[in-house]
């Protein structure tokens, strides 16, 4: 009886642990156009327009759906390579109109609530978290994808996305850096969003994806992302690989607004972003900084490992019915990538 409980619980917990996402290789020595194609084929396409069709009836409004249709050409012009080629190619694919595709792969830009951790345990070891929170992740939960970006052959950059969304909410250069990014919000997040991009300002994510695969290491990561304009205001989260790389850059449009490093010689050894700037006190009404910190701070920093710090990002509220997908990873230990879907249907 003893053992037939223990198979019993060892079923249940298999059961509640959650499940881990499709990974796929992406080749970027293949052209834009093409090189998605792969991944789309192993997705239902109307499961895929469904996502597209619930992302923009939830997040976008209607003058602004109407306003993108109306300058799509001329925009499709402005914006750059490699992410135009890879919208177009797959947008073509599934035979949705290219401002469709182009709208869904900029209105996440300001619709992902999320924790970020960067940590570093006391031998030096760098860590980073992050919890995706969306709240109409239905349908993209079954589109959560790992995805490695190869060039030559090799993995160069690898990052946690969606079908048919080519930016990098989250991801690693591996032994160099990883980076996570979280919303600023600032209300209205189309407001000047069009004009930006006609002045080549680059999208949130998209700069994520461009600093993966061009930064050579950290410090030259952290500048990219501090000081490349942007369409909308964001927190970047990035770890490095050796002791006090990690940093908080909060982000306006045009530049930082504020840098916030790991000071691990004077007791701070992890920095929690979540939604809100630092320096203020969090919400109320939402307030997952707290409970973040006090799970970190019983975790404790001999303790912290990629486990630990997926304990952390278990964590009620950090965890929540809107979190989609969690990632844990060490720039340093690249095989250790791990996501895990949350709230699976
Ligand atoms: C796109 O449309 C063409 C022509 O109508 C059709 O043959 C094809 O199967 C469609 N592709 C998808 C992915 O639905
Ligand atoms: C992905 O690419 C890597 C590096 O070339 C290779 O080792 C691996 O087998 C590939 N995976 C798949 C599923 O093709
Ligand atoms: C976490 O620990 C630090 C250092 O001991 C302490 O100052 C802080 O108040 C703790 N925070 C929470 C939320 O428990
Ligand atoms: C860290 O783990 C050790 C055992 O591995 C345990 O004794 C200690 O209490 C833990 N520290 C904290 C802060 O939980
Ligand atoms: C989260 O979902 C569960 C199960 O559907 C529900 O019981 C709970 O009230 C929800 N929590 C919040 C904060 O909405």
């Amino acid at each position: 009886p003893a053992l037939a409980l223990l198979l019993l619980l060892a079923g249940l917990l298999a059961a509640a642990s959650p499940p881990a996402p499709p990974r796929f290789n992406v080749s970027l020595d293949a052209a834009p156009e093409l090189r998605w194609l792969p991944v789309l084929r192993h997705y239902d396409p109307d499961l895929v327009r469904a996502a597209v069709a619930q992302v923009i009836g939830g997040s976008v409004p209607k003058w602004v759906h109407a306003l993108i249709g109306k300058v799509v050409m001329e925009l499709a012009r402005y914006l750059p390579q490699p992410f135009t080629g890879e919208i177009r190619g797959m947008c073509d694919f599934l035979n949705l109109s290219l401002a469709d595709c182009l709208l869904v792969n900029l209105a996440y830009e300001s619709s992902a609530f999320c924790t970020s951790i960067v940590a570093q345990d006391s031998r030096g070891h760098i860590y980073h978290g992050r919890n995706l929170d969306y709240p109409f992740g239905n349908t993209l939960r079954k589109l959560i994808v790992d995805v490695q970006f190869l060039k030559n052959g090799q993995v160069a950059f690898t990052g946690t996305t969606f079908v048919g969304y080519v930016g990098l909410w989250t991801g690693q250069s591996p032994y160099k850096f990883t980076i996570s990014g979280d919303e600023r919000d600032k209300g209205w997040w189309w407001e000047n969003m069009i004009a930006a991009l006609f002045q080549r300002h680059s999208p949130i994510s998209w700069l994520i994806r461009t600093t993966l695969s061009e930064s050579e290491n950290f410090e030259e990561a952290v500048y990219k992302l501090a000081k490349t304009p942007l369409i909308a205001d964001v927190y970047y989260i990035v770890g490095g690989t050796s002791p006090q790389e990690g940093v908080v850059i909060t982000r306006n449009r045009g530049g930082p607004a504020d840098i916030w490093p790991l000071d691990p010689l004077n007791g701070a050894w992890f920095r929690v972003e979540t939604n809100y700037d630092h320096w203020k006190p969090a919400p109320k009404r939402d307030d997952r900084r707290t409970p973040a910190i006090k799970a970190l701070n019983a975790t404790g920093q001999a303790n912290l490992s990629l486990d630990a710090l997926f304990q952390v990002l278990s964590v009620v509220p950090v965890c929540n019915n809107y979190t989609i997908y969690t990632t844990v990873m060490s720039a340093a230990n690249p095989d250790k990538y791990m996501t895990r879907i949350r709230n699976p249907s």
